[in-house]
């Protein structure tokens, strides 16, 4: 595997590729690598005969009170991961290769970027789509994958794929989670042990929630009332939000009947986790994208 720190040299890497009729596949990631990121990689690597990864904590997607500086970072052991997946480059920009100073454009999807977690984190997804532009215009990839984890990062980056007529197919992965069902997350690494515990609470109420829904419970109002009931139980974890939701536009849904998007999201001591399950009306998981 290749480490790359210039978008020049990831550019012309790229094209030389598919000048040779190679398609490329790209995983973005913030690194502190995992399972989940490595899903990715792996289906990158089923599906593309050239898999470029990048690893870059955008500071643009980080609030004044956020993570940013204290997000784990570990570049070596990324790096060993990502080799042993047989990932064929890894981009490791710096800030500055990014950022040059005096740039001041940004990609905002209007209307989505405020809600979930852009109503609770503003400016958020300005700076994830920000980046995701930039980096779709420094790979050029002909994939590009996203795990489901983050839900409403899905939907915003095929709003931006779509509105601005990027040349890139958005592939959607399915959320890894730990054998207890936790989401994973490079966030976890915060939680200490009982706090670890105390996390589960977001699994349990989607999973209540997907259990009622089994049973023929098709109101969004009466599932919600179900899933922050779970969600009160473990009163150190302080709910953000408990959306029933149209996966696409992340507006509200009445009812489940044409499927829908079941999201959470809540601090566990400062971390802030995410957890979400897509419902059919039936009650069966949906079929991923
Ligand atoms: P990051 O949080 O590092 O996640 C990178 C990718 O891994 C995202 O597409 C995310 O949804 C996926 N992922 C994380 N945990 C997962 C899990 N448990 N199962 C499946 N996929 C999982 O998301 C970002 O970085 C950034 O916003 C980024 C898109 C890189 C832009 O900076």
């Amino acid at each position: 595997m290749l480490i790359l720190a210039s978008a020049a040299e990831v550019t012309v890497v790229s094209k030389e590729a598919r000048r040779a009729g190679k398609r490329v596949g790209f995983v973005p990631t913030m690194g502190a690598l995992h399972q989940g990121h490595l899903s990715l990689v792996r289906t990158a690597r089923a599906q593309a005969d050239v898999v470029i990864t990048s690893v870059f904590v955008n500071p643009l997607q980080f609030g004044p009170t956020e993570d940013f500086s204290k997000y784990p970072r570990d570049a070596e052991k990324d790096s060993a991961m990502l080799a042993a997946e047989k990932c064929d480059y890894l981009f490791l920009p710096s800030v500055e290769e990014m950022y040059p100073p005096g740039a001041t454009t940004w990609v905002n999807v209007e209307g989505l970027s405020e809600k979930l977690d852009g109503h609770s984190r503003p400016g958020h997804f300005r700076g994830v789509t920000t980046v995701v532009a930039k980096l779709f215009n420094i790979v050029q990839p002909d994939f590009a994958f996203f795990g489901q984890k983050d839900a409403a990062q899905v939907a915003i980056i095929n709003k931006m794929v779509h509105d601005l007529n990027f040349d890139v197919r958005i592939v959607v992965c399915p959320i890894m989670r730990e054998a207890d069902g936790l989401a994973m997350s490079s966030r976890n690494a915060y939680l200490n042990p009982d706090q670890r515990k105390q996390a589960l609470v977001l699994y349990r109420s989607l999973m209540r929630v997907q259990t009622l829904a089994d049973r023929g419970e098709s109101s969004s109002a009466r599932l919600k009332v179900a899933g922050a009931q779970v969600m009160a139980e473990e009163a150190a974890v302080k709910l953000d939000y408990f959306e029933i939701v149209n996966r696409d536009t992340l507006e509200p849904v009445a009812d489940i009947s044409g499927g829908a998007l079941v999201a959470v999201a809540a601090y566990v001591g400062s971390t802030r986790l995410i957890d979400n399950i897509l419902v059919t009306g039936k009650g069966n998981a949906a079929e991923p994208r």
